[in-house]
């Protein structure tokens, strides 16, 4: 998907259609610019209309001089970025199926709020339907959305370039991490994993170590390896580095879950759906695609990645209910059921993250199922032991309309993880599935500012429209750009 900005509407652009974006109570002057002199008549007309019609978009199919689809969006003072999320995906989803592959957007006659609310709403929208799978199918039908050139008096503008380089480098991002994680376990494997990460990463001018078995077990990640000696592919530990601040400032640092494949291991799951594990490394494929665009806007921060990758299978080398592993901090951990095997890969990775003296560490997973019976589909878990670095991402949630809720990590929750043999066990029982999860990990992340991320229910659709959502990219750049401008 290309986008551009430019001042002028460059006559000789090959275009499907048009689009015509009014504010509510705009001059009709600056309408008449856009359409030019010639069609004063009809751009009256269509403004009468836009002021008078209290929906926020409507179309209008005009047979004049223009031989494709001109629209008109009459965007109301107020706007909501829910709704105008969604009149941009209805809007987008309509112009793929009406094969209209490049589209002009005036944006001339809205204000600059306006302007700047709407550009990287429909940039995302069109990004996101734009989306097409490396489907694995022999044939493909790649016809989809291509280019969006908005033309805007604002084009010149460093607030308004700022947005729209910030989103054009998200959308690449997200598109990134679908396709990773759409992509099957047998294709999608720990180190296929790892070699794209090194591969994104050293493009955008970052760093990348990729920990081989050996080098983990010498690190003492042994409840990480636990989990990945149940199967034939080998893990890694992926750890990507960029310094955009002072050498030496505190870094951020990202950790994703990189289950390629969750079977449940010993503790099987059941068959229906479990297909869908795949997804299971669709934190990961989030935070790496973060991270790769932040090296590619080149933001003011030190950034650092890491990713522990493996497959949680059932083997005779798997991990056994009850068995007994020690983490990387000391802590020793009974594993009373092998399906809660993100913890545990998790943990090692928190532990890691303290020689990094971090400023602050967000975690991202599909942790818990539980997580999907509190907040559905809709919106994400947020935990973390800095209150003031849970509003940050809250804010940023808000900012990006990429949707989280806070879950309370009070200490009452940490006698349902007491173990009679270990420091701790593994599960936490039915009650609070998700918070306890978030318990498990808070003994791992007590140096630093945390917070921990449960995508289970947001990171991918299920059913007929099966497939990753790139969430929450929207909210990590919105959160990492906003660190960036405090820092600078
Ligand atoms: N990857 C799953 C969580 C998950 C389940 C995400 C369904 C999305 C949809 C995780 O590893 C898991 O299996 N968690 C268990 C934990 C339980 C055994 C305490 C769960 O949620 O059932
Ligand atoms: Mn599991
Ligand atoms: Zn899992």
């Amino acid at each position: 998907m290309k986008f551009s900005i430019s001042a002028k509407k460059n006559q000789q652009t090959v275009r499907d259609a048009e689009v015509l974006c009014i504010s509510k109570g705009t001059a009709k002057a600056k309408i008449f610019t856009v359409l030019g002199k010639k069609n004063s008549d009809l751009a009256a007309n269509l403004s009468a209309l836009a002021q008078k019609d209290d929906k926020r978009r409507f179309q209008a199919a005009i047979g004049t001089d223009t031989p494709h689809r001109l629209s008109v969006w009459c965007l109301e003072s107020k706007m909501d970025l829910d709704v105008l999320e969604k009149e941009c995906a209805s809007f987008t989803a309509w112009q793929k199926a009406g094969n209209e592959a490049r589209i002009i957007v005036y944006l001339d006659g809205l204000s600059k709020k306006d302007a700047l609310t709407l550009l990287p709403v429909l940039m995302k929208s069109a990004g996101n339907t734009a989306y097409l799978p490396n489907t694995l199918k022999t044939r493909d039908n790649d016809e989809t959305l291509q280019e969006i050139a908005f033309v805007t008096e604002y084009a010149a503008d460093a607030a308004f370039q700022a947005v729209f380089t910030q989103t054009d480098a998200m959308v690449r991002a997200m598109n990134f991490a679908r396709n990773l994680s759409d992509l099957p376990a047998n294709h999608c494997t720990p180190d296929y994993l790892a070699e794209e990460a090194k591969t994104r990463a050293i493009k955008f001018g970052a760093k990348a170590k990729i920990h081989t078995p050996d080098q983990i077990a010498k690190l003492g990640m042994n409840a990480f390896l636990s989990v990945a000696k149940g199967s034939n592919v080998e893990p890694r530990f992926i750890e990507l580095s960029y310094n955009g601040a002072k050498r030496g400032d505190a870094p951020i640092v990202l950790i994703g879950k990189g289950i390629t494949f969750d079977s449940g291991g010993i503790s099987l799951k059941p068959g229906a759906g479990m297909d869908e594990m795949k997804y299971d490394m669709c934190g990961a494929a989030t935070v790496i695609a973060a991270f790769c665009a932040v090296a590619e806007l080149k933001l003011p921060i030190n950034l650092v990645a890491l990713v522990p990758t493996c497959e949680n299978m059932p083997s005779g080398h798997a991990n056994r209910p009850g068995d007994i592993v020690k983490t990387m901090n000391g802590l020793t951990v009974e594993i009373l059921n092998t399906d809660a095997e993100g913890r545990l890969i998790l943990c090692d990775a928190l532990a890691y993250a303290e020689k990094f003296k971090p400023q602050a560490v967000i975690d991202v997973a599909t942790l818990t199922g539980a997580c999907i019976i509190a907040l559905g589909h809709v919106a994400g878990g947020v935990m973390g032991n800095n209150q003031e670095l849970i509003d940050q991402i809250l804010n940023a949630s808000r900012t990006s309309n990429d949707k989280m809720w806070q879950l309370p990590l009070w200490d009452e929750y940490k006698e349902q993880l007491k173990s009679n043999f270990a420091d701790l066990a593994n599960i936490g029982g039915r009650p609070a599935g998700t918070i306890t999860a978030g318990i498990f990990l808070s003994h791992f992340a007590e140096k630093y500012p945390w917070v921990h991320l449960d995508i289970a229910g947001t990171a991918w659709n299920g059913g007929k429209n099966k497939g990753a959502t790139g969430r929450p990219i929207p909210l990590l750049l919105s959160f990492l750009v906003a660190r960036a401008q405090m820092s600078s």
